[in-house]
């Protein structure tokens, strides 16, 4: 991958490249706003022919409003492949995933540990952190930065990989948290060197000798000299590793520190963590361990390998088979007071469907029978390949007005997981109740947000659009069907009233025209077709068609219209608001409508966290100068 850091400088090119070739599980602990969790599932997605990726990505943040902040970011990406829910990080719950029949642990391929941190590598841009910057900041996020990096390297699979990072260059905060550790870690963990993989990046390699210095500017060199009065503000863990063996056997040389004249960016201190084996404190997890990271481990341990083996391999020791199921049904401590519930064999009736969520509304599974779906299936001539045990809906009782679809993989975690997890939502909208009901041969009608999942197992009720049709059907509230190409309007004609898929193939001969396909949702009425496109949507395929957009009531579009419906509310008044002519401006355009929803979003959490930690609590400056970082960092 050859990705030009000098020009496109950014905490997020680097994590790209360090994360890419991963597929399966990965869990990013400190998401919110999300910026980096959408790059993760776009990786995830980077095949648009697979409706269904293997994997998922777990967004996890401590406050439950920027929780919506990830929601926001997850659903502009429309992935079924995204769950977010809303933990303390350094006490994120151990999940189970269900493999053909055994409960195991969920253990992660990949993690993003983007810990709370003082943010002083971002003093270039925020100028607060000028004004409020102590020590004192960087000696207290120390201890809860341990805790989340060490509750990561629990939850990761033999041979993944984790990241660390922070955007402070304070080494109490970064090589301190690493050392500690790896020293605990005994061998178990490893950085890995990544330099090659990150050609034509500056950086300047991990420190391995720093002193700790208090609030009023006492120095100490190591722990020893810190009087007792001192010992809760500074603790043995912020020092640097005595033992010189000890100290080169961590390769502290490998993390990496970005400083801000480097590429013209902020300043971010980044370590790469390699998994060889389960940590000293849960050996028994080991046979639990899923095959299939077995075999990300093979590839990981051997690149690792490469480098030098200075690292002692602990051996596990021997332990009998039954000893090890005993370890790993204590592990799974939750397991044994559902273990009522587990005896069920195959999907449960409906009535006994099982409720998921944290003050949020439950997710609930179809049932396999439910006879919701045959009219469903027939209308749009579903492939039997389609999973529809994968369905789902957002209430329990009632009329089922929405149904959304979660992957296979994501089913397994929600259904084997509902006690532990708050889940603040996850899936993606496929088909909405029409209000118009069954007189159309389907009560459901398509919904835009699903329709990349859909579109592949339809077979049925799909036209082919030119880019005129195009541009009238994404202009023009309800246009006739006088208003579109003759070949549009042959297909139309024959076809039952309802919803369709409305489908553009780019034409290679017409350079200047669309170069992508575009699937829409649509409705095709007695005299009229009508896409039924959220606006944030439509204006995003127009400026892809070099259409410019002026829209006259920016403001009045909240969260709740760019994210949920794409229902006729959203595409009133489209005409008024819309005025178009050709643009030379077109990348500009998007640049800043791009940004803007996000910094509507971030004004709007400007809201203190909730002190939901027992322990130290990162100040809210910081957490927000995390996000303004993160979001420089995007714009950049
Ligand atoms: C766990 O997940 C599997 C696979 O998705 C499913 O078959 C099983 O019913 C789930 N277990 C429970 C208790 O729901």
């Amino acid at each position: 991958v050859d990705i030009s850091f000098a020009s496109r400088s950014g905490s997020n090119e680097l994590f790209h490249v360090i994360l890419l070739n991963f597929l399966f599980y990965i869990l990013d602990m400190c998401a919110a706003p999300g910026s980096k969790t959408a790059q993760l599932i776009e990786m995830l997605h980077a095949d648009m022919n697979v409706p269904f990726p293997e994997g998922f990505v777990i967004a996890n943040d401590i406050d439950n409003k920027r929780c919506y902040l990830l929601v926001h970011q997850a659903k502009r990406l429309n992935s079924p492949c995204i769950m977010v829910v809303n933990h303390d990080a350094s006490s994120i719950p151990t999940l189970q995933i269900d493999n053909s029949g055994r409960k195991e642990v969920l253990f992660y391929d990949r993690i993003l540990c983007d810990v709370p941190c003082s943010g002083d590598g971002t003093m270039r841009k925020n100028i607060d952190v000028w004004k409020k910057w102590t020590t004192q900041n960087s000696l207290q996020l120390h201890g809860l930065q341990l805790r989340i990096a060490t509750r990561g390297v629990e939850q990761l699979a033999e041979g993944g990989r984790m990241v660390y990072s922070t955007c402070s260059l304070n080494p109490v905060e970064n090589e301190a948290v690493i050392a500690s550790l790896l020293e605990k870690s005994e061998g178990a963990l490893e950085l890995a060197d990544v330099s090659s993989e990150l050609p034509g990046l500056k950086w300047m390699p991990g420190i391995t000798q720093w002193k700790v210095m208090l609030k009023d500017g006492q120095w100490f060199e190591a722990w020893k000299d810190v009087p007792s009065n001192r010992q809760t503000q500074i603790r043995p863990t912020m020092f640097p590793i005595k033992d010189e063996e000890k100290q080169k056997a961590m390769n502290l040389e490998r993390c990496i520190r970005i400083l801000p004249h480097h590429q013209n960016t902020g300043g971010f201190f980044v370590a790469v963590l390699i998994k060889k084996s389960p940590m000293p404190w849960n050996k028994r997890q080991s046979k639990l361990q899923r095959k299939l990271s077995q075999r990300t481990a093979d590839i990981s341990v051997s690149a690792a390998a490469a480098e030098d083996g200075a690292v002692e391999i602990v051996e596990e020791p021997p332990a009998a088979e039954d000893e090890e199921t005993k370890e790993s049904q204590h592990l799974l401590t939750v397991e044994s007071e559902q273990s009522k519930k587990d005896g069920v064999c195959g999907p449960p009736p409906s009535k006994k469907m099982k409720l998921f969520g944290f003050k949020e509304d439950p997710f609930v599974f179809l049932s396999e029978d439910d006879p919701l779906f045959p009219p469903i299936q027939k209308f749009y001539a579903l492939d039997p390949s389609f999973p529809k045990m994968n369905l789902l809906t957002r209430t329990q009782e009632g009329k089922k007005r929405q149904l959304y679809m979660v992957s296979k993989e994501l089913r397994n975690v929600l259904l084997n997981n509902s006690e532990r997890m708050k889940v603040i939502n996850t899936g993606i909208k496929v088909w909405s109740r029409n209000s118009d009901g069954e007189q159309f041969g389907c009560a459901f009608r398509l919904a835009q947000e699903g329709i990349y999942t859909l579109y592949p197992f339809i077979n049925a009720r799909i036209i082919n659009v030119c880019i005129e049709d195009v541009k009238v059907l994404l202009t023009q509230e309800n246009p006739f069907l006088s208003k579109f190409s003759s070949e549009t309007h042959k297909w139309v004609k024959d076809l039952a009233m309802g919803s369709i898929v409305l489908k553009y193939e780019p034409d290679p001969s017409k350079p200047d025209t669309l170069q992508c396909p575009v699937v829409l949702c649509g409705w095709h009425g007695k005299t009229s077709l009508r896409a039924f496109v959220p606006k944030n949507e439509r204006l995003h395929y127009l400026r892809m068609m070099g259409v410019e957009v002026f829209k006259a009531k920016r403001k009045e579009e909240d969260f709740e219209s760019k994210t949920e419906e794409g229902d006729q509310d959203n595409t009133k008044h489209m005409e008024e608001e819309m005025d178009m002519e050709h643009n030379e401006l077109a990348t500009k355009m998007e640049a800043e409508v791009d940004e803007e929803p996000i910094h509507e979003l971030m004004e709007s959490s400007v809201i203190e966290p909730e002190n939901k930690m027992e322990n130290v609590q990162p100040s809210s400056e910081n957490a927000e100068n995390r996000d303004i970082a993160d979001l420089s960092s995007v714009k950049a």
